[in-house]
């Protein structure tokens, strides 16, 4: 049965009301940044193009997009036949999608991910030979190991994480929120192809040009607890800005072959596909500015070393920004603190200089992951196919809804657990995962979390249906 919106707001299923209303505010109140014009579209679904870079602090800071959504779905029972058919006619929509909308914040960012169910069902015979084995995981596990991964629960993670099984995420980028319904419409309340099972809206930033953000003005419109003390220019509810250009993984960086942990498979069916973990995480806000300090706040996000004047919410993360273990050993033992984004460079960044397979020289420090989080008042979700196992509440709440681009899920897998000190080859940092001095955890709160493999445009829908007998 297909869900238009006008249903889904009417009920079925369950919508956290309170956020609908704010949602609404938020399109009038995201005022679109003027964007460099577009016309090439990259053979790659995560790479968007017209990213305006403006300078805070001295920093370069990529503007994303202010309003996202994700939908997760589930396919209906259906053979070979129905597979050819249906992706003909989701790859109709995906392409009419691309006639309307060049493929950036002014336009629309569309990114389709496949998860394992999918892989291990409606295609599992052709999925068999050609989702591709990550070389540097395997080498580790001394087995083959695919590049798509189940989702794990990390040393953080409380026990109530649900490790999702949905078969397919949609994944929607613009200033314009008008882009986005329209996709959502086209992509899922026309489209009978596949059931959504959960929607998720956000968020972020919209304070680059002076005025105020919409995190603090959409969390105090909501009422929600220590909305007043999130900083009014802020690009996410906790305060710092996370999109640095320096610490963002650049253009194919985070393609499945560019740095060699893949080949793409036969024939090189994914190459420039990546892989998206998605995770939904709630924030204390309250605990956060008020149990911590400024200076502890800057000391748990960049480490206790960086001298981070009172009131900065941009701070430089350049290659040579990057510590070693023994230096944060060191910190960890003399402040009993380790900054969030320290313990996970040790993971997120390059080494050593490489080579890519696009005949770039990536060096050493080197950002690799592409985050694409944004705030929430859904809780935890917008829409969800089954409330009750989701936990939905009308209640807003703050939160997360965070999206990364790795180029495996194991590298994802990498960065996850050194943000709980744990880092390649077993070494751990000395606080405990959930200790209010290792990084942000002690303030979140992860609900949910799947990885999905996201396929080069040519082949984003039903991926391998096309090789189906029968
Ligand atoms: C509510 C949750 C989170 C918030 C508010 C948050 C915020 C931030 C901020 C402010 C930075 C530092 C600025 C920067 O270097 O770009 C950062 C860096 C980063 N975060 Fe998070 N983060 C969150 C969760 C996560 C999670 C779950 C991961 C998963 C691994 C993650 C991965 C990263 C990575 C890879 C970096 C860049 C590190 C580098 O410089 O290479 N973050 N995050």
């Amino acid at each position: 049965m297909e869900l238009t919106r006008r249903q889904l707001l009417a009920g079925v299923g369950a919508t956290t009301l309170a956020a609908a209303g704010i949602y609404e505010l938020a399109e009038r109140a995201g005022r679109a940044p003027s964007r460099p014009e577009v016309t090439a579209r990259p053979p790659e679904q995560h790479v968007l193009g017209g990213l305006r870079v403006v300078t805070d602090n001295n920093v370069e800071v990529v503007v994303p997009p202010l309003h996202h959504e994700i939908v997760t779905l589930r396919l209906p029972a259906g053979g070979p036949a129905d597979l050819r058919d249906a992706q003909r006619r989701l790859a109709q929509v995906l392409a009419g999608l691309d006639q309307d909308y060049p493929s950036s914040p002014a336009g629309l960012g569309v990114t389709v991910g496949w998860g394992l169910p999918y892989f291990r069902g409606a295609v599992a015979a052709p999925a068999r030979d050609h989702v591709p084995i990550d070389r540097r995981a395997s080498r580790s596990a001394g087995h083959p190991v695919s590049v798509l991964l189940d989702a794990i629960r990390f040393p953080s993670d409380t026990s109530g994480v649900l490790l999702e099984q949905n078969d397919a995420v949609l994944l929607l980028r613009s200033d314009n929120p008008a882009h986005i319904h329209d996709a959502h419409e086209r992509l899922v309340g026309n489209l009978d192809v596949w059931q959504p099972t959960s929607i998720r809206r956000g968020f972020v930033g919209g304070g680059f040009d002076g005025g105020e953000g919409l995190p603090h003005r959409l969390a105090v419109a909501a009422g929600v607890p220590g909305a007043d003390l999130i900083p009014e220019q802020a690009e996410l509810f906790l305060g710092f800005t996370s999109t640095q250009k320096a610490s963002l993984g650049a253009e194919r960086i985070a393609n499945i072959e560019t740095l060699g942990y893949s080949d793409g498979g036969p024939g090189g069916y994914f190459r420039q596909g990546t892989t998206m973990h998605v995770s939904h995480i709630f924030e204390d806000l309250e605990s956060w500015f008020l149990t911590f300090d400024d200076r502890q706040r800057a000391a748990t996000v960049f480490g206790p070393a960086r001298n981070v004047p009172e009131g900065t919410l941009t701070v430089s993360q350049g290659k040579d920004d990057v510590p070693s273990v023994a230096a944060i050993r060191k910190d960890a033992s003399r402040y009993a603190r380790i900054g969030h984004s320290p313990a996970i460079q040790q993971t997120s960044r390059l080494a050593v200089d490489v080579v890519g397979r696009d005949g770039t020289t990536y060096a050493k420090g080197t950002a690799v992951p592409i985050r694409a989080d944004f705030n929430t008042l859904d809780n935890p979700f917008y829409w969800s196919a089954d409330p009750g196992r989701d936990g939905v509440s009308p209640e807003a709440r703050a939160g997360l809804h965070f999206v990364v681009f790795n180029p495996t899920s194991d590298d994802f897998h990498r960065n996850r657990m050194a943000m709980d000190g744990v880092l390649p080859g077993g070494r751990r940092l000395p606080l405990a995962p959930r200790d209010p001095g290792q990084g942000f955890n002690s303030v979140l709160t992860t609900t949910h979390r799947q990885s999905f493999l996201v396929p080069p445009r040519r082949h984003r829908s039903f991926p391998l249906a096309e090789m189906l007998q029968g």
